[in-house]
């Protein structure tokens, strides 16, 4: 079994009738899809789900899982998502998939939230991975250029037929090459502060849980 698909499966042991359940995006996050999916046919749970996608939708639809919009829900009991880096300190980067926006706002509305990666996505400080910022088109340039000015390595996402890609709002992504973040506190309020960036993938004291996929099985970790 790959590690992603054991992290999958222990998390979703943590699913428990009755709960809405925020359902995360990428290709760690799929196997979790699957294991909810399969105790909903198999075992009878009985659950809500909210997307964090249209990819993650299309296959919890497939494989039977009860949705609701997340304006139809008050609040989620667990939120389960990948991450691309989890830090010493439980800081992450999202948005590797170009679903970020979503997913912060379906696990700001959670009770708790976890994170399931392999071991290759801890790392001392965050940064190494390319820093995701959701933009609107109008004016995107002009926030490019302040993050070149800024030295902040700015490139746009492209998709596989080399065209910008796309979120499921229609909006662009600009990666950030910033090789380490020192401060990623005051570095998410500088980019909230920005008019045209929708939202970044820099998730901040959000995580409750934490399950890493080992060689030696998964460990669980309470932050
Ligand atoms: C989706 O936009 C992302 O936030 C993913 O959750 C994250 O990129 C992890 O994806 P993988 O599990 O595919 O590495």
């Amino acid at each position: 079994m790959n590690l992603k698909e054991m992290v999958g499966n222990k998390a979703a042991e943590f699913v428990k009738d009755g709960m809405v359940v925020g359902l995360g995006t990428g290709s760690t996050a799929y196997y979790m899809v699957e294991a909810v999916g399969k105790r909903v046919k198999e075992d009878g749970l009985s659950i809500t789900g909210v997307t964090t996608s249209h990819r993650t939708a299309d296959h919890a639809k497939e494989l039977g899982i009860p949705l609701k919009d997340i304006n139809d829900v008050e609040k989620i009991d667990v939120t389960i998502d990948g991450a691309d880096e989890i830090s010493d300190d439980y800081q992450g980067i999202k948005g590797g998939g170009g679903a970020h926006l979503f997913e912060k706002m379906v696990a700001n509305q959670s009770d708790e939230v976890i994170w399931i990666v392999d071991d290759s996505k801890l790392v001392h400080k965050l940064g190494a991975f390319p820093l995701p910022v959701e933009v609107v088109k109008f004016g995107c340039q002009q926030v490019f250029r302040l993050f070149k000015e800024k030295d902040m390595k700015p490139s746009f996402r492209k998709d596989d037929n080399d065209e910008l890609y796309l979120t499921d709002s229609g909006n662009y992504i600009i990666d950030l090459h910033l090789e380490q973040i020192d401060n990623p506190h005051e570095l998410a309020k500088w980019l909230d502060s920005l008019t045209g960036v929708v939202e970044h993938g820099l998730f901040l004291d959000c995580v409750t849980k934490v399950i890493v996929g080992t060689e030696n099985g998964p460990e669980v970790k309470e932050v």
